[in-house]
Formats: C-alpha cells, structure tokens, sequence
C-alpha cells in the first residue's frame, strides 16, 4: 500500500490500512511534515489501545507495518497507492503522472479528494481503467464508510479489487458516480450552508440550531460543531466546486462562512470557528 500525503487524512488512511494487515509505505513532502505525520498516527493508535480498540501489542505491530517516505519513487511495489494530497487539481495531476511512471502497470491508483472530479487525474496517467476515488469520511479510523469514485474509464475489474479493499479495512463502500459532491458532499454541504444561513440571519442561536439537530435528528454533532470539525475552509472550498458546477443557489457559500474563513476562523484547527476553543468555549453536548 501507498498513501501519499500524511495530513489528517493521509495519517488516518495509512492507520486503517495497516490496522487491517497491509505494509502501508506513506509520504510526505518533507521530513518535518512527514514526522508530524506519523506522531498523528502514533497519537491516534495510542487513543484506540486507551479505549480498549486495540491492544499494546497490536498497536507495536501496526506501527511496525508504516514506514515514511519523501520519496515518490519509493512506490514502485505497491499494488495500491491512495493520493490525499492537498485539494489542488495540478497537484494532483502531477503526482498522478508520476505515480503512473513509477509504478507497476497492474497497480490501481485512487484519490481520496473531497471534490475534484476523478476524469482529471485518470487522464494525467496512461492507465484511465485503474483510477478511481476512494473518499475517507473524517476522523478516517472510526467512520466506517468509503465513498468510491467511479470515472468514466473506471473498469469493473478495477472497482471490483477496489472494493475487496474497502472491505477488507472494515469499511462499508458506497459508489458514486464522478461528479462534484459524490454523494455525501452533495447532500452534507447544502444542509452545512443553510446552517450558516439560518445562523447570519439572526433565526436562531448557534446552540439552538446545534443541539435542533443533535437531539432533534440523532446526528452525532450539530452542524455548526460538524462545520468547526471539517474546517471551515474545507467547507467553503468544497461548497465553491459545487456551486461552480451546478450553479444552483443550494450551493452558494454564505457570506459569513466566506468571512469566517478570511478571518481565519477555520475551526477546531485554528482554535477558533462558530464557537471559540481558545477561550475555552465548547460546542453543546448530548
Ligand atoms: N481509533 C479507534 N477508535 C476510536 C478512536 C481512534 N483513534 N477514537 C475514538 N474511537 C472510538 C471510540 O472508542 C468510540 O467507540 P465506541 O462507540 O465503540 O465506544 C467511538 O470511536 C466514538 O469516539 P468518542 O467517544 O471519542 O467520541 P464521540 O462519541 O464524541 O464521537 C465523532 C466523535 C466520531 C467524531 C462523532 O462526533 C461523529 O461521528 N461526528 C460526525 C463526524 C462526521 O460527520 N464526519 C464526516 C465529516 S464529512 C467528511 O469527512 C467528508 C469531507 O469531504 C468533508
């Protein structure tokens, strides 16, 4: 397995891969991004043993299945590589051209984006039929979905092998077909804007429209807490690939989130979005 990219995702995604068995060789740009990566994986392991997920032993072998890179050239065994790079359609078109040189003609290439339609990345490589979307859901090892991707040159026996995979790290698979949002964005990030709006407009407080929600349709989180959780940025970027491909008003960012995000009120990673961290506000509870 390859994972390239170490972020919240990257980390999350090489963890599952080898919780479930698989030497799992991951990458990042450089070394210092690369062990913040891998302290991220190591944090998480030590959360499951702490909530009896996962023995200490268990956790010893399964870091001993991860080893970083700074290296692309270093993927040329793996049968599988996953790309959660940062959400930028050249990147991602340039590390899937090198990917498609490095590796060996039967191996799949996926890419975990959250948005960008999977065509771009298959057309930058000359294997089309082995490319597809495999999108985590956040925090990756305890959401136990995999929304796939598949493009118009995905093959069956592609999505096949795929999702043996999925289901071999103990995921349920989706399968979407490759268009902005895929399934859940497209559903989720609507409902996350009207949230925004309902609050700009002054309809309710942000608890009430969190705890309406929480308690009121069993969601785990409201939507403004889901919103400070995903990152507001992340939000608004995904909401403006959605608005820019259906020009439908359902997708059009608030002003507020777009405000939010200049202020770099990005959420739970900035310590500060709908509610403020910093100051030891915290989000309402079941
Ligand atoms: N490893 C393994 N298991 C872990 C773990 C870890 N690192 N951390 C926590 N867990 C387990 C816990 O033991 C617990 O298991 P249990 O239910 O068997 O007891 C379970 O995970 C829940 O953990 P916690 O008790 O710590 O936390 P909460 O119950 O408060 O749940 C949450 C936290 C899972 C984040 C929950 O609030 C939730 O599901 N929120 C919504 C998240 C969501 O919607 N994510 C999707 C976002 S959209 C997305 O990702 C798409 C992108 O493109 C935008």
């Amino acid at each position: 397995m390859g994972v390239v990219g170490c972020g919240l995702m990257g980390s999350g995604i090489a963890e599952v891969c080898a919780k479930a068995g698989y030497t799992t060789l991951v990458r990042e740009i450089d070394d210092r991004l690369l062990a913040r990566g891998l302290e991220r994986v190591h944090k998480s392991l030590g959360t499951a043993v702490e909530r009896g997920k996962l023995s200490p032993s268990e956790r010893d072998t399964v870091i001993g299945r991860i080893r970083g890179t700074t290296s692309l050239d270093d993927f040329r065994d793996c049968e599988l590589v996953i790309e959660a790079a940062t959400e930028n359609p050249d990147i991602k078109k340039r590390t899937f051209a090198e990917l498609d040189r490095i590796c060996a003609p039967h191996a799949i290439l996926a890419s975990n984006t959250s948005s960008i339609p999977i065509i771009q990345m298959a057309g930058a490589t000359q294997r089309a039929d082995k490319v597809l979307g495999m999108h985590f859901m956040n925090p990756v090892p305890v959401m136990p979905l995999i929304e796939y991707v598949r493009a118009l040159t995905t093959s069956d026996e592609t999505l096949d092998a795929a999702r043996r995979f999925g289901e071999s790290l103990g995921k349920r698979v989706i399968v979407s077909k490759d268009r902005a949002g895929f399934i859940v964005n497209f559903l989720l990030i609507p409902y996350l804007c009207e949230s925004v709006r309902m609050l700009e407009q002054g309809f309710a407080t942000r608890e009430d429209i969190d705890v309406g929600m929480m308690l009121g349709t069993s969601y785990p989180m409201g939507p403004l807490t889901l919103l400070d959780f995903v990152g507001l940025d992340t939000t608004l970027f995904i909401a403006d690939i959605l608005f820019d491909e259906f020009k439908d008003p359902r997708f059009a960012a608030p002003t507020l989130l777009r405000q939010m995000v200049a202020a770099n009120f990005l959420g739970r990673k900035t310590g500060r979005g709908f509610y403020n961290y910093q100051a030891g506000e915290r989000p309402p509870s079941r």
